[in-house]
């Protein structure tokens, strides 16, 4: 059987890398082989660019360099790492994907969504996860959580309207996509837990 793969979604300080480890134990406890990745990232070449889009530049960064090198760094991760595992039958819960770029770039960057569907289709064709899970989140709750870890990155820097158009973007979607489940991750850490333990209970039924 091929693996499946699962998406953790949401803006800064909502609670991603919590949820993989929530994703992890489910997996652990149905015995199922997975492994985590991360976006931008996830290959050493990936990782340089994340490297790259994160890091302060004296120029200005266009929206267009911005959302090349996001798709570089997808494409990637996929073909090196995750199309090989779930070809393999190993699951793979992933900290971002293409969601991400349709919130921050189309939404908060606002990028044409059909640029982005199209880059979409040269790189990554049909290539979709099978299920997500959208951690839903006050921008100024989550980028609190986040400042409370350390420094701002560049993008955790933006202005919070970049982050509120960011957010309608990924409510949009996941309000007329199948397969992405809106969690409130303004609850408590166990709600939340909660709340992710029922979704995929009802994705995959035991
Ligand atoms: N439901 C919650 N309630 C309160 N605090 C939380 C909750 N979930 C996570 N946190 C805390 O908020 C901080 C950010 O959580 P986490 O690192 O999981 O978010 P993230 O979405 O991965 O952030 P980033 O986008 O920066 O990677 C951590 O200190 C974490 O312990
Ligand atoms: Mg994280």
């Amino acid at each position: 059987m091929s693996g499946k793969f699962i998406v953790i979604e949401g803006l800064e300080g909502a609670g991603k890398s919590t949820a993989v480890a929530t994703v992890s134990a489910w997996l652990e406890a149905r015995n199922a082989a997975f492994i985590q990745v991360r976006e931008p990232g996830g290959t050493p070449f990936a990782e340089a660019l994340r490297d790259i889009v994160k890091g302060d530049w004296e120029e200005q960064v266009t929206p267009q360099a911005e959302l090349l090198l996001m798709y570089a760094a997808r494409v990637q991760l996929v073909e090196n790492v995750i199309r090989p595992a779930l070809l393999k039958g190993t699951w793979v819960i992933g900290d971002r994907h293409d969601l991400s770029s349709r919130a921050y770039q189309g939404g908060g960057r606002e990028v044409d969504a059909k640029i982005l569907a199209q880059l979409k289709q040269f790189t990554l064709q049909n290539f979709t996860p099978d299920f997500t899970l959208y951690l839903d989140i006050n921008p100024e709750v989550g980028l609190s959580r986040a400042s409370s870890r350390g420094a701002l990155d560049r993008f955790e820097r933006s202005k919070i309207d970049f982050f509120k158009r960011t957010r309608n973007r990924y409510l949009e979607i996941a309000t007329e996509e199948e397969n992405i489940s809106v969690i409130n991750a303004e609850q408590d850490l166990v709600n939340v837990q909660q709340a992710i333990l029922v979704a995929l209970e009802n994705r995959w039924p035991a």
